[in-house]
């Protein structure tokens, strides 16, 4: 018998360098909205983030700031990452940090299995190391500085120069595989999306790839290599190993979650693509394992035309957002306003005028005349409908439609155009009452019938709403659920599966409804600080 489809996703693991910003929390929410989505297309799925804990980057903030790595990482963890996925909700399956005893060990056990297999040797390197990146650049990658950093090599991505280090390192015969790399991304075109960024990285791989140092011992701060006790593993070797490492392998025995989960899909920012869609497919090739599924790099989000960063101080936090607008109006803000894969500028004014607009106006106010009105017309009893006119039963093509090329695009991670699609049913609901005008029909005792129909059909338009928007705005569609009697007529909104949401009549006649309470709250401009 063939395997049940599975899907499985990730973020990046994030540097513990410092709190995070709103770009990392955009990498999480997107993870969550793909979980989230696929975990109620009935599809069973597994997400996980984590941080990234070893390195020179984070030993020398430890260092500055007079505490050890593992002391400084800790506390980053415990005050900072931990803590924002309940910010922004998300609702992973699980959390790795590089430091945990069952990542080390799985690290030392794939790196083992190369270096027994004769891909790994001992060499030397002289070249620019950029520690932001924690990598080695060529010429091509580098800026010429000016100003403070005249005659100097300059990060683009951390506008800081970078240094020469000359090191007798092990080696990984990354050379090796570019021919298997270009087949992988020939066989496999949605390997790396979108693509812009596959072609990119494939005259990238085209050029031909250098072998990559994998150890240090300048340091100590990192997993040891085990055949070597002077040296430690370069960070991003240990790092992408955790894809695997959280699913339990073992070099002797897969282990069922990763026998079940792999190969996951690697949502991650642009800047770090090219490691995941060159660098760690050829580890995986190396170690005799399947390669991910997919790799999605998506853009930027800009800060008066710079990327966001930790390093350069231009980070806005999470809560800051939340703390007014809700972790709701965050994760649809985020998702809806930027495409998926293109780089986005931030702007409160933005922000707000969405929030109003599209949250408040459109799908609340929608959410709250419906409930309202079957609470003064009826008892707040939800009536049968009668028969369908045509402007009825368009709002049933409207969702299926909706439904249709919401999955599409969620198949893509064009996550903006889902949304997009959904919010036809908004539009098409919101424009549905006033043409219908069921406060004029409900003072004609001639026409309870009709008012009647349009009550259900607006609230069954809800109920698809509420399933449809579940995965990007748990609380305020678990709050409609609830309103909307659903909760109790056909169980909790986190089981309703989106490819049978179409399927008309779900909420029975007789459903009680209670009292909804704003969904997208009014923001006072002295809120907005
Ligand atoms: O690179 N816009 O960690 P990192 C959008 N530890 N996304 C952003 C962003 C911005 N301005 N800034 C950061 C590392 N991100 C490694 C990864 S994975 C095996 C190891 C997000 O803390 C985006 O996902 O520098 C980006 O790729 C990631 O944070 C980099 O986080
Ligand atoms: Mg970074």
């Amino acid at each position: 018998m063939a395997n049940a489809p599975t899907f499985s996703v990730t973020t990046p693991i994030f540097y513990v360098n410092d709190a995070p910003h709103i770009g990392h929390a955009y990498t999480e929410v997107a993870v969550d909205v793909l979980a989230r989505w696929n975990r109620q297309c009935g599809v069973e799925t597994w997400s996980l983030t984590g941080t990234d804990e070893h390195g020179q980057k984070i030993l020398r903030t430890a260092v500055a700031n007079d505490v050890t790595p593992k002391e400084w990482a800790d506390k980053l963890v415990a005050d900072a990452w931990i803590p924002l996925l309940q910010t922004i909700d998300i609702a992973n399956d699980d959390f790795i940090r590089t430091t945990e005893e069952r990542h080390e060990s799985v690290v030392q056990a794939f790196l083992q299995k190369l270096y027994d297999d004769d891909y790994i040797y001992f060499g030397e390197y002289e070249g620019y190391y950029c520690v932001g990146c924690e990598e080695y650049k060529q010429t091509d990658d580098l800026l010429l500085g000016s100003g403070e950093f005249e005659g100097q090599y300059v990060c683009p991505i951390h506008g800081r120069p970078v240094e020469v280090l000359k090191e007798a390192n092990y080696f990984f015969r990354m050379s090796a595989f570019g021919e298997r790399l270009l087949e992988l991304y020939e066989s496999q075109p949605d390997f790396i999306q979108p693509d812009s960024l596959r072609n990119e990285i494939v005259s990238f791989v085209r050029r031909g790839l250098d072998d990559l140092s994998i150890s240090r011992q300048s340091f100590d701060w990192g997993v040891r290599v085990p055949w070597d006790d002077k040296h430690v593993f370069y960070v991003w070797f240990d790092a992408l190993i955790n894809y695997i490492s959280a699913l339990g392998w073992r070099a002797d025995e897969p282990g069922e979650l990763f026998q079940k989960f792999w190969p996951s899909n690697h949502i991650v920012g642009k800047d770090i693509a090219r490691f995941h869609a060159v660098i760690w497919p050829a580890m995986l090739m190396a170690a005799g394992l399947p390669t991910p599924r997919r790799v999605f790099g998506h853009g930027w989000l800009l800060v008066g035309g710079e990327k966001m960063s930790k390093s350069k101080l231009t980070g806005i936090a999470p809560a800051q957002i939340t703390d007014v607008f809700g972790s709701d109006a965050f994760r649809y803000y985020f998702l809806r306003a930027i495409s998926f894969g293109q780089d986005g500028s931030f702007s409160w004014e933005d922000l707000a005028a969405r929030y109003q607009a599209e949250l408040a106006n459109g799908f609340g106010n929608l959410a709250s005349r419906v409930v309202a009105m079957v609470g003064r017309y009826c008892d707040g009893r939800l009536p049968a409908a009668g028969k369908l006119d045509e402007a009825d039963a368009r709002i049933q093509q409207v969702v299926e439609a909706a439904v249709e090329r919401a999955t599409a695009a969620m198949e893509r991670f064009a996550i903006h155009e889902a949304i997009a699609a959904i919010w036809t049913i908004v539009d098409e609901l919101n424009g549905y009452l006033t043409e219908q005008e069921p406060w004029k029909v409900a003072k004609d005792e001639s026409r309870t019938e009709r008012l009647h129909t349009i009550l259900a059909t607006a609230a069954e338009g809800l109920r698809a709403l509420s399933v449809l928007l579940a995965p990007v705005m748990p609380q305020s569609t678990g709050l409609l659920w609830t309103a909307l009697g659903a909760e109790a007529a056909i169980g909790p909104l986190a089981e309703q599966r989106i490819d049978r949401v179409a399927e008309w009549g779900q909420l029975p006649a007789g459903a009680e409804m209670s009292t909804l309470p704003p969904l997208f709250p009014r923001i006072e401009a002295e809120q907005l600080g």
